[in-house]
């Protein structure tokens, strides 16, 4: 029977693709024990912790570039922070241990947590500041819609693409006060907005499935990390992001500026994020539309994740039970 190579980085990858399942895993749980108990921060640091020790185990050299912060705000996974059991696969890893501080905290559905993988020197090294995004899910044609063109115009190119009206186009946004101009601008075009009150890298993802989801188009200001992690998404399973960092002060520009970005307004595409393939994964910490919460049972804890390889495009959901409760 003739032998098949694979390349060892392939093999690594795909071994990887199920290894970063236990680590979001692992930070959801430490999460979920913490759910509606109105303590943000430690509910944070709990996933924080987990993640840590789980990717200390996994045989990378990996270097957090998105992470909890830079290096003087954040004391664990800081940007620049190495992680893995060394000596492996070269990586960058973009995590959000805890994405939904706030939806932990009071118990509220679409708190997960979330992390990317890919080869070394592939990912933004983006800083902890806002960014301007827009996403849609995959089958329309390149530049459908555009950052810079008016709500109004990307509903109706959306929609035209789509063979259906603006009146049935959905549009998601986090519900800010920021965003009273650009809702009232997508009212107007005839879409139909959902707001989310946190959680946006899941917001993002909600396109690529818009006859399950029913949410078209993303749009408005959220989080950069959050940016980079949900392009990393779309990249395994599809669709078209673009985003522009909010750079306004001469603070953040110098930030920017030290982590490798030139242009201050460069416009993102998803291959400016996420260079070449990556790994994502999610884990449910509360109910949510894309994933269950964790579930505390009789010896026995339940989790759902969901982990996609751009290489190949495969997206899993993965259900699993915990019987080794010591773990966790
Ligand atoms: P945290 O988990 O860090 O609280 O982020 C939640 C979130 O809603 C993100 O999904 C989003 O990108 C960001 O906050 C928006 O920031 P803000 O709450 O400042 O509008």
């Amino acid at each position: 029977m003739a032998s098949i190579t694979v390349p060892h980085s392939l093999m690594l990858e795909r071994i990887l693709s199920l290894e970063i399942v236990r680590v979001t895993e692992r930070a959801a749980v430490k999460a979920a024990r913490l759910r509606g108990r109105g303590e943000e921060k430690a509910a944070d640091q709990a996933a924080v912790d987990a993640m840590r020790r789980e990717l200390n185990n996994l045989p990378i050299d990996g270097t957090v570039v998105i992470g909890e912060g830079e290096l003087d705000e954040a004391p664990m996974l800081f940007i620049g922070e190495k992680v893995g059991a060394k000596g492996g696969f070269k990586v960058d890893i973009a995590v959000d241990p805890l994405e939904g501080t706030t939806l932990c905290a009071k118990n509220m559905p679409g708190a997960i947590a979330t992390i990317a993988m890919a080869e070394d020197g592939t990912l933004l090294h983006a800083p902890d500041v806002y960014m301007d995004k827009i996403a849609i899910g995959p089958g329309y044609p390149k530049d459908v819609v555009d950052l810079d063109a008016p709500p109004g115009e990307n509903i109706a190119n959306l929609a035209k693409a789509k063979g259906v009206k603006p009146q049935d186009i959905t549009a998601m946004l986090l519900d800010r006060p920021r965003h009273a101009d650009l809702i009232a601008a997508v009212r107007k075009a005839g879409a139909s907005v959902s707001l989310i009150s946190d959680g946006d890298v899941a917001g993002v993802i909600h396109t690529a499935e818009p006859d399950k989801t029913g949410i078209d188009i993303y749009l408005g200001i959220g989080g950069a990390p959050e940016g980079v992690l949900s392009a990393a998404a779309l990249r395994c399973i599809g669709g078209q992001m673009q985003c522009r960092l909010v750079l306004d002060t001469e603070e953040r520009r110098e930030r920017a500026g030290k982590m490798g970005i030139k242009d201050p307004r460069k416009k993102f595409q998803i291959e400016d994020m996420v260079r070449g393939d990556c790994l994502f994964a999610a884990t449910g910490v509360t109910d949510g539309r894309m994933l269950d919460g964790v579930k505390f049972g009789d010896g026995i804890i339940e989790t759902q994740t969901v982990v996609m390889r751009s290489v190949s495009g495969t997206v899993r959901w993965i259900r699993a039970e915990h019987r080794r409760l010591e773990k966790f």
